[in-house]
C-alpha cells in the first residue's frame, strides 16, 4: 500500500550529457539522460561496466558538473547556486555509500558514522552518542569503538551506510555497495539498506550490477553507453 502523501519526484534529469577532455581525446560518457527518481524506495541503476553508472550519480549528487542539460533535485537545480550553497546543500541532503567503504582508518566506527555532523557543527559528544545509537539500530552495538581495519568488510559497509544515514538526508546515492561482499553479506547490507534507508520523503539510488539483488528494487533504471534504455517499475 503507498503512504498516504504520494511520493514525489526527487531527481530529475532532462538531456543530461557529459564528456570529459577535449579535441581528439574527448570522450561522450553520458549522451542525453533523461530520468526521474522517486521518493519512498530504492531506485536501482545497473548495466555494463564502463557505461556511464558512476559518472551519472556523480553529477546527480554534484560531485561532477554536467556538460549539458539539467539536474534537478527535489524540485530545484543545484548547479544554478553559488559554490557554497551547493556544497551546503549537498552535505544537509545528500548521503553517499561508496563500493569501497571509504571509511577513514584513524577514526573509530562511531567517530566515521558521526563525520556528517560534526561537519555540520554538532559537538563531538553528542554527534558520537548519535551515531552509536545507529550502529546498534544496524547491527553493530558491540563494534562502536573498534577501528574499520579491525572490522569485516560487511560492518565496514554498515559503517559507510549509518555514515550516510546520519544525518538523514533526502537523497542517498549508494555505488556498488555490495560489490566488494560475497553474496550472503551483500544481501544482508541490501536488506539493511532497504529497511532502513527508505522513507516517504526520501529517495534511495542504487548502483548495481548484480542481478541477484534486483528484488529489492522499486523501480530499475537500465543504462547503457551513456544513456537510460528503460526503466521497469515494480508495483
Ligand atoms: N574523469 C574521467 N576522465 C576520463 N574518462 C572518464 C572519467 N571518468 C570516467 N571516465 C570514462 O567514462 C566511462 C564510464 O565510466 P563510469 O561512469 O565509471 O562507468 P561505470 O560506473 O558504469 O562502470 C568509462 O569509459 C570511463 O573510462
Ligand atoms: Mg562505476
Amino acid at each position: 500500500m503507498k503512504p498516504m502523501n504520494a511520493d514525489s519526484v526527487a531527481v530529475r534529469c532532462c538531456n543530461v550529457e557529459k564528456h570529459f577532455g577535449e579535441g581528439d581525446s574527448r570522450i561522450e560518457v553520458l549522451r542525453k539522460v533523461n530520468l526521474e527518481v522517486n521518493t519512498g524506495g530504492l531506485t536501482f541503476l545497473v548495466g555494463p561496466s564502463g557505461c556511464g553508472k558512476t559518472t551519472l550519480i556523480s553529477v546527480i549528487a554534484g560531485l561532477l558538473d554536467a556538460s549539458a542539460g539539467e539536474v534537478e533535485l527535489f524540485g530545484s537545480n543545484t548547479a544554478r547556486l553559488p559554490a557554497s550553497e551547493r556544497i551546503l546543500f549537498r552535505r544537509r541532503h545528500l548521503g553517499f555509500v561508496f563500493q569501497q567503504y571509504n571509511l577513514l582508518p584513524a577514526l573509530t566506527a562511531a567517530e566515521n558514522a558521526a563525520v556528517p555532523l560534526l561537519a555540520a557543527g554538532m559537538k563531538r559528544r553528542e554527534a558520537v552518542d548519535q551515531a552509536r545509537s545507529l550502529l546498534c539500530r544496524l547491527g553493530l552495538e558491540s563494534k562502536s569503538e573498534t577501528f574499520p581495519s579491525k572490522l569485516s568488510g560487511g560492518q565496514q559497509q554498515r559503517v559507510a551506510l549509518a555514515r550516510a544515514l546520519i544525518h538523514e538526508p533526502r537523497l542517498v546515492v549508494c555505488d556498488e555497495p555490495t560489490a566488494a561482499l560475497d553474496h550472503t553479506t551483500g544481501d544482508s547490507v541490501m536488506a539493511l539498506l532497504s529497511s532502513t534507508a527508505v522513507r516517504p520523503d526520501r529517495a534511495v539510488i542504487v548502483v548495481t550490477h548484480d542481478s541477484r539483488v534486483y528484488h529489492y528494487a522499486r523501480s530499475i533504471l537500465h543504462m547503457d553507453d551513456g544513456h537510460i534504455l528503460k526503466t521497469v517499475e515494480y508495483p
